[in-house]
């Protein structure tokens, strides 16, 4: 039969092979593409390939020959599919490199002035001016936890364990963990403040708070900013004079502003805040239901107490707390008909706001 090797034929056969891939290793090498380097491998590695074609010549061995016979193609098989991976390495980076010479990427051209630039978000802005004008009358900007123990978002704070606040029902509790809370007032800090400074304390901190209801005027997560003062001697006096002098910095010198006596349980007295509606100026309308003011948050002196659960000594020490929306400052200030407008992400709505952060200059 012509195709009867014996074991000598073989070896040769097998040597013919190798030189031959060497030969077109080179080749590729040369310049190495993915395509060609495949073409390779089926030439020597696939089903009808060199290598294959050996083991077929194999059947034509005696016994005591095949083992021998098996180990140098073997060796030679292993050989080829290693240079093929390496070159397949070679090509991919190859390409790679190809493709960012070609690029001529020029860093040094000037930016594109067409491009988007984006704005700042209302409420974003609203906060900085906010911060902005309580820095002019000297209060120092703090931030504190959104996720809070219960006990410096209510217990701290005067919450008596069975206030309707604790509730499930407006407060996120986390699961498993029943004396933790997403904070539900901007309140927990007046105590992280108080606890970590000592008097005179006139400081002021904007955030994210979180109750559980959802309607026209409520969203579960809500901005507000807290303010507080700590000092011998501060009275209901000054914190009127403060909330008046930082709210008409914010709507202009020509607003009218009221308080109301309200209950929260760190202060005392407590009340709340008004502003004369901005949209109708007092004479009535939707966004005021009818009655000329808008309430932007809740004041008063801080509660005995409160100071006794941070250590400090109530006989000496006075200080008065507010807590106001930002996004109700925002809404009267950006005239918003909709609390909700500023949640929606509607990039039509908030295109309309400018980069800039000095909205009230
Ligand atoms: N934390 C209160 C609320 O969210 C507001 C408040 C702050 C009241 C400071 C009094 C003093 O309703």
């Amino acid at each position: 039969m012509t195709d009867q090797v014996n074991l000598k034929v073989l070896l040769e056969k097998a040597n013919d092979v190798m030189t031959a891939f060497e030969e077109k290793k080179k080749a590729v090498e040369a310049s190495p593409e993915l395509k060609i380097i495949d073409e390779l491998r089926v030439e020597f590695l696939g089903r009808k390939g060199h290598i294959t074609g050996l083991m077929e010549h194999m059947k034509g061995l005696s016994k005591e020959e095949r083992p021998e016979a098996g180990k140098s193609i073997n060796v030679l098989r292993k050989s080829v599919e290693q240079t093929i991976e390496t070159l397949k390495n070679k090509a991919e980076n190859w390409q790679l490199e190809k493709h960012l010479s070609e690029r001529n990427l020029d860093i040094s051209l000037p930016a594109d002035s067409s491009a988007r630039k984006g704005s700042l978000h209302p409420v974003t802005l609203m906060r900085s001016a906010l911060l902005e004008e309580f820095r002019a009358l000297g209060f120092k900007v703090y931030d504190g936890p959104e996720v809070d123990l219960d006990q410096y978002n209510f217990s701290a704070l005067n919450f008596k364990d069975d206030h309707p606040a604790r509730d499930m029902q407006d407060t996120f509790f986390i699961k498993d963990r029943k004396s933790t809370v997403l904070r539900t007032h901007t309140s927990n800090i007046q105590i992280h403040a108080m606890l970590n400074e000592k008097p005179p304390i006139k400081m002021v901190a904007p955030g994210r708070t979180y109750r559980c209801d959802s309607d026209l005027t409520h969203t579960p997560m809500f901005h507000q900013i807290e303010a507080v003062v700590v000092d011998k001697d501060i009275s209901m006096a000054d914190m009127k004079g403060i909330v008046d002098k930082f709210l008409k910095a914010i709507f202009g010198s020509d607003l009218e502003t009221r308080l109301r006596p309200s209950y929260f349980p760190f202060v005392e007295p407590g009340g709340e805040v008004d502003i004369q509606c901005t949209n109708c100026k007092g004479k009535g309308c939707r966004i005021c239901s009818d009655t000329g003011w808008i309430e932007i948050g809740g004041l008063g002196m801080i509660h005995p107490n409160v100071f006794e659960a941070v250590d400090l000594d109530s006989e000496s020490y006075t200080g008065f707390a507010f807590g106001f929306g930002i996004d109700r400052i925002a809404m009267m200030k950006y005239g918003l008909k909709d609390l909700r407008q500023l949640f929606e992400g509607d990039e039509a709505f908030l295109n309309q706001f400018p980069v800039q952060t000095n909205v009230n200059k």
